[in-house]
């Protein structure tokens, strides 16, 4: 595991070489609990700006809910050998439904997640990339995850110039940033979390109040992921990994099982399937959060407090927020499996994060017209701001932040919920958009190609050369 040089020598064979105007790209997400894979055709948009579009020719999302739900949070060794199974299906499916005239042959370049992510998750997908990319003889281009959730926001949204302010909202990240451009030194970190990111705490706080108690199971999917029909295009197949296993003949895998028993770090105890949804918590908890009143149990808004010394700070945290829902929750008097109680918490809960993500938004404005006036002797270049990642799927967030925007003279853009949460089209747009760039050689240069992939890689930063730790008695292949 880790840097793998035979690898890396065979990636390099893949690199890009001259930008390519409008290109087809196939694309690989595996960082976490999803394996998503998609191919995606650009073309230049019809209306008088300009820009590219993206258009999804096929697509494969497997994700991993149901697999770790019993075990309230994402297991490693799971997600590792999820995606190690559903890769390789994942790859068939799309080969046989690829939406183009002549196959994977006719894609212009390979994209794939480099990091950051779990590297147990990333080699999977890393490593399908490079055999694709050397089997049809195509480029490969190293995308960072988090870019891939910024740049999704551009593929039905031609319109969208830089600069632009961007709000990332994630399982993995919070953090406020500033678009130059694409690739190298193009993204500009303003503020990010202290603790916990928003999605984590959204996980946390539903497990607290029970959610899967509450909620029904399609309460955890985002508005356009119930719309996802398995059987209406020969593109997409639906999300969960027992049923990607068991399309195929003989498929069905106990993957829990053969972790369980396998040796090494435990897994944690199973929870009972009452406490948690087989979709994502998040989108539940705000369904459940719709049927509650707020102000019956009101909570502190982060980072208001007027003696902390976080005070005002540019910075997101949500740690004490979720330590005052558990409080609050482990009152005698306060039943979380009374549905009313349980509702009051949760709205109480989005309202206090959505509050504290308005007086960030408000610092974040402010720094960005302060940086592009600098860099570009103009405040008013800014005008619109990009919210994405898993959260920007929450109806309320977007309500808010479209509001304020307006209230800046800002237009807010966000990509439709199913391309929010993780997938595999974000990562094929952001290769088409890498190759495409007039300023390719920044866009192309984050891949570095001493590095196969990069558990940590800082967005608009060169990718770091990832060396693992090596468990005694256990060879890795790795450069020095
Ligand atoms: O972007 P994403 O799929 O994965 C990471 O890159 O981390 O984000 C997943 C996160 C989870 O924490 C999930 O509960 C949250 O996004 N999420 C939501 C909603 N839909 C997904 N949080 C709040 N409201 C939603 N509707
Ligand atoms: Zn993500």
């Amino acid at each position: 595991m880790g840097v793998d040089v035979d690898l890396i020598e065979e990636a390099r064979k893949c690199a890009p070489g001259a930008a390519i105007e409008l290109p087809t790209v196939l694309g690989i997400e595996t960082s976490c609990d999803d394996t998503g894979i998609a191919i995606v055709r650009s073309f230049q948009a019809e209306d008088a700006q300009g820009g590219m579009v993206g258009s999804v020719c096929s697509e494969f999302l497997a994700s991993q809910f149901d697999l770790h739900a019993a075990y309230g949070g994402v297991v490693p060794r799971l997600a590792s050998r999820a995606h190690e199974v559903n890769v390789p299906i994942g790859i068939q499916h799309i080969r046989e439904h690829s939406g183009l005239p002549i196959g994977l042959s006719d894609i212009d370049a390979v994209a794939v997640t480099a990091g950051p992510g779990l590297a147990v998750c990333l080699r999977h997908g890393y490593r399908a990339a490079v055999k694709l990319a050397t089997e049809l003889g195509k480029p490969l281009i190293k995308v960072n995850h988090l870019e891939g959730h910024i740049l999704a926001a551009r593929m039905n949204d031609p319109s969208l110039k830089y600069p632009f302010l961007v709000l990332l909202v994630s399982g993995g990240h919070t953090m406020l940033v500033l678009a130059h451009g694409t690739g190298l030194g193009g993204y500009a970190v303003l503020s990010t979390t202290l603790d916990d990111s928003m999605g984590e705490a959204f996980d946390k706080v539903a497990r607290m109040v029970r959610v899967g108690m509450h909620c029904l199971a399609s309460d955890g999917l985002n508005a356009d992921d119930a719309a996802l029909d398995p059987k209406a295009s020969g593109a997409r197949i639906q999300r969960t990994l027992t049923l990607a296993g068991a399309s195929r003949p003989g498929g069905g895998h106990d993957l829990a099982a053969v972790v369980e028993q396998s040796h090494g770090v435990p897994v944690g105890k199973r929870r009972d399937a009452s406490e948690t949804v087989p979709g994502h918590l998040g989108a539940a908890l705000e369904t459940l959060a719709r049927q509650g009143d707020a102000s019956v149990a009101p909570l502190p808004v982060p980072l208001r407090g007027g003696a902390s010394k976080h005070h005002n700070r540019r910075a997101f945290s949500f740690a004490g927020l979720k330590s005052a829902v558990m409080r609050l929750c482990e009152q005698p008097d306060v039943d979380v499996k009374d549905r009313s109680v349980a509702s009051c918490i949760a709205a109480s809960f989005q309202h206090s994060a959505f509050e504290h993500v308005k007086d960030q938004l408000e610092f974040g404005i402010a720094d960005a017209r302060t940086l592009i006036a600098e860099r570009h002797g103009d405040a008013a270049a800014l005008l619109a701001v990009v919210v994405c990642g898993g959260v920007a799927a929450n109806t309320s967030l977007r309500a808010m932040l479209n509001e304020r925007c307006s209230m800046h003279g800002l237009r807010l853009v966000v990509p439709p919920p199913r391309l929010c949460t993780d997938n595999g089209v974000m990562i094929a747009w952001a290769g088409a958009e890498k190759l495409a760039s007039t300023i390719s050689d920044a866009a192309l240069a984050d891949a570095n190609w001493d590095a196969d992939f990069s558990p940590r890689w800082p967005v608009g930063e060169r990718q770091p050369i990832y060396l693992p730790r090596v468990r005694p008695g256990r060879a890795a292949t790795t450069r020095a």
